[in-house]
């Protein structure tokens, strides 16, 4: 299996900082691509935050923390990743600008090589194809927090070579994560299964099933989940819950994945969950409230 030892990260928002981090944790040496400085600090501030939690909760020592942190290397400049044996991308849900990046960073690192995206729902084909090395092309889609789920789905694409493939499963692996197998199909496992259950809930409260504090409490409390449903879509992001729902829709065209219209009118509101602190609550003050304009 090819030898991984440095690992380039594109995006240091939602996932890309998390991916950065368990990256790190795990012993790799990381670069860490943003589009601006400002960008690029806020991502790193959150991976040194977190770090400094770890040490004062007693789950780190500091210099295990510093450590970290010293592995993790940011930049501007596609250029810094020349010499990667694994890079990641984890930038917008967006195919154009996905494409965009990969015609920019494909000459620039060395051909051995391999790209993973973080999609979490778009063909992985679709990206590969638009590369110079379709077999050395994978899928590793993580969670959010990347922190702390256990999860990456491993996606292998038709083109992928059985060692691209297998290096993506010990990659995961030696993250400590559950390197669980998925073909190359419009939301994988998780998301074909949790984007419609999002979006029921949806449905559920604008046909007066529950409020959406009852219905979130009712998940928690009947179903043992963390977080009810609608709270899990404002911490996904509506965004991106919006840009599934269009994906597997286009794929599938079927009812269950398309948006209901309380998620079009609050994404043409501007709401996009916690990132940007109104969705189906209110994240302004100290404790989340529900939105009182949904
Ligand atoms: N980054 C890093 N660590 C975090 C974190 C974050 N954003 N949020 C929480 N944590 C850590 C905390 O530091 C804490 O660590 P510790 O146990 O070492 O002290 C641990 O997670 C538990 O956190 P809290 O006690 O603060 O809070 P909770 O117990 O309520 O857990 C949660 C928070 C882990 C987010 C939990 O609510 C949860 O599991 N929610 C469901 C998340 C989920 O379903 N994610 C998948 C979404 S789908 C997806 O990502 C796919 C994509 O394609 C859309």
């Amino acid at each position: 299996m090819a030898d991984i030892k440095k690992v380039g990260v594109l995006g240091a928002g939602l996932m890309g900082h998390g991916i950065a981090q368990v990256t790190a944790t795990a012993g790799y040496d990381v670069v860490l691509r943003e589009v601006d400085d400002a960008t690029l600090e806020k991502g790193i501030g959150r991976i040194e935050k977190q770090l400094a939690r770890a040490v004062e909760k007693g789950k780190s020592s500091q210099e295990d923390a510093d450590a970290i942190r010293g592995r993790i290397h940011g930049t501007t400049d596609y250029a810094d990743l020349a010499d990667c044996d694994l890079v990641i991308e984890a930038i917008t849900e967006s195919l154009e600008r996905k494409l965009e990046m990969w015609r920019a960073v494909d000459p620039i690192v060395k051909p051995e090589a391999i790209f993973a995206t973080n999609t979490s729902s778009l063909a992985v084909i679709d990206q590969a194809a638009a590369t110079t090395r379709p077999d050395r092309f994978i899928g590793l889609h993580y969670f959010n927090p990347a922190q702390v789920m256990k999860l990456t789905e491993v996606v292998r694409a038709v083109t992928t070579s059985d060692e691209a493939f297998q290096t993506g499963i010990d990659f995961a692996t030696a993250q400590g994560k559950l390197a669980t197998p998925t073909r190359d199909t419009a939301g994988f496992i998780v998301n074909r299964l949790l984007v419609p259950y999002m979006l029921d809930a949806i449905r559920a409260y604008e046909e007066g099933v529950g409020s959406v504090s009852e219905i979130d409490e009712a998940m928690k409390a009947g179903a043992g989940h963390p977080m009810g449903p609608l709270a899990l879509s404002d911490f996904v992001g509506l965004d991106t819950l919006g840009s599934i729902c269009d994906v597997l829709w286009d794929e599938f065209r079927e009812r269950r994945f398309a948006q209901p219209p309380t998620l079009r009118k609050m994404l043409s509101a501007g709401w996009y969950g916690r990132k940007n602190g109104m969705g189906f609550y209110d994240y302004s003050g100290d404790a989340p409230v529900v939105n009182p304009g949904v």
